[in-house]
């Protein structure tokens, strides 16, 4: 490893505690920046390109921004195989519910991932990871779910811990023990098999850094995640939600109450999901555009959370059924058109709170002295250009730890 330092017209960072919040939640953009990290890859110097303790080896004073590489907390790989005839059969007309109760969905993603090798599934998804990565992605969270079996979804954990520690990336995983009710089986049964056998072996192993459950009509209960809370609890593992995504069922709510760190979604959140993440000190807002795009789905109420003070992230949701997206610009950029979200606000949500929503924060997320040096150069000065123009390319260059990636 090499120190080095870069060099753009501007920087953009969030600072302050997190996660963020109200007024904080905006990022800080200055001109004329520069970062400078040591051999171990960790930034010394956060400041003017004239005070830089050694010459820059990237970059270019009259050009472009440098901000924090982008931090994806809601990704639901590994998962094997895309779903377009599903895509195209929504277009005809047929919901994601439907198709999900005809053993579409979720289960053929299952069946798919347990028909496949080890090594086909690691070679399906380490260019996802190069994609998103080349897309300026340079911390994520790798979610099971696609399992749905005791075994099974301690062996998809098991390859995610793989794909992340042979990825560039900073990657957590989360274990998404409720995500549907495995075939043939009773919901209750299954939830007592997560609960007692599956969350205390994946974290006696080690396997997993948080806990997940899908809380819908079609998957789990509130019950069902009072218990999973529970059983995460007692493992020592913090709680993510997927909340009030195709329906309300007050998720939203329980999610603040158990302290999860985030709760995720929230297209049917209501009026007291919007109050208790509001008020909520340790449960962040989990916005995931690409699936309400995709899905055509109704929107989030974005401007009550932030207005309530809400504590807001963005990530892509990557997945093949409801977002098949792994672009944090291109999630950036909705977030802002579909959720009046403005661009340096966004800049935070999708890099400093998203890292606290994964506890990475301590080591990644802003441009501070003591972090990672995951950088992201981009094209132009301002950050708005990036939700200003979806579908251009705006990332220039990306550094992992001081390391050109690419
Ligand atoms: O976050 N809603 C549940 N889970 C995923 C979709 C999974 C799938 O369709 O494969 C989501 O949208
Ligand atoms: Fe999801």
């Amino acid at each position: 490893m090499q120190r080095g330092a870069a060099v753009a017209a501007r920087m953009a960072t969030a600072t302050g505690p997190l996660p963020a919040r109200g007024a904080s939640l905006t990022a800080w953009e200055t001109e004329g920046a520069a970062v400078a990290w040591d051999e171990a890859g960790v930034i010394v110097y956060v400041g003017s390109a004239e005070a830089l303790p050694w010459p820059a080896t990237i970059g270019d004073r009259g050009r472009g921004c440098l901000i924090p590489g982008f931090v994806d907390c809601h990704v639901h790989l590994p998962f094997y195989g895309w779903r377009a005839d599903e895509f195209e059969a929504r277009l005809r007309g047929i919901s994601y519910a439907e198709l999900h109760g005809s053993e579409g969905g979720i289960f053929r993603s299952s069946r798919l991932l347990n028909g496949a090798s080890d090594d086909e599934v690691l070679a399906f998804c380490r260019p996802l990871l190069g994609e998103m990565l080349r897309h300026g992605t340079t911390a994520l969270e790798l979610k099971t779910g696609y399992g749905l079996g005791l075994d099974a979804e301690l062996r998809q954990a098991r390859l995610a811990r793989r794909l992340g520690d042979e990825a560039d990336q900073t990657c957590t995983v989360t274990l998404l023990a409720c995500h549907a009710v495995p075939e043939g089986m009773k919901r209750d049964d299954w939830v007592r098999t997560a609960c007692g056998e599956l969350i205390p072996a994946a974290a006696s192993e080690g396997l997993v850094d948080a806990v997940d459950i899908y809380v819908e009509d079609i998957a789990f209960s509130l019950d069902d995640l009072e218990a999973v809370a529970d059983a995460a609890a007692a493992a020592g593992l913090p709680l993510r939600v997927h909340a009030d995504q195709l329906g309300s069922t007050g998720a939203t709510t329980a999610s603040v109450r158990l302290g999860a760190r985030s709760a995720d979604h929230l297209n049917h959140c209501g009026d007291d999901g919007v109050a208790a993440l509001g008020s909520a000190t340790a449960t962040v807002a989990g916005l995931l555009p690409a699936s309400s795009f995709f899905l055509r789905a109704g929107l989030p109420p974005a401007e009550a959370l932030r207005d309530a003070g809400a504590a807001i992230a963005i990530a892509t949701d990557f997945n093949p059924g409801t977002s098949p997206i792994c672009s944090m610009p291109e999630a950036i950029a909705m977030a802002a058109t579909l959720y009046g979200l403005p661009p340096l606000e966004a800049l935070t949500a999708a890099t400093a709170n998203p890292a606290w929503v994964l506890g990475l924060h301590d080591r990644l997320g802003t441009l501070e002295v003591g972090k990672r040096a995951d950088l992201v150069l981009l094209d132009e000065p301002a950050f708005a250009q990036v939700p200003y123009r979806p579908g251009h390319d705006p990332v220039t260059a990306v550094l992992v730890g001081g390391m050109l990636a690419g």
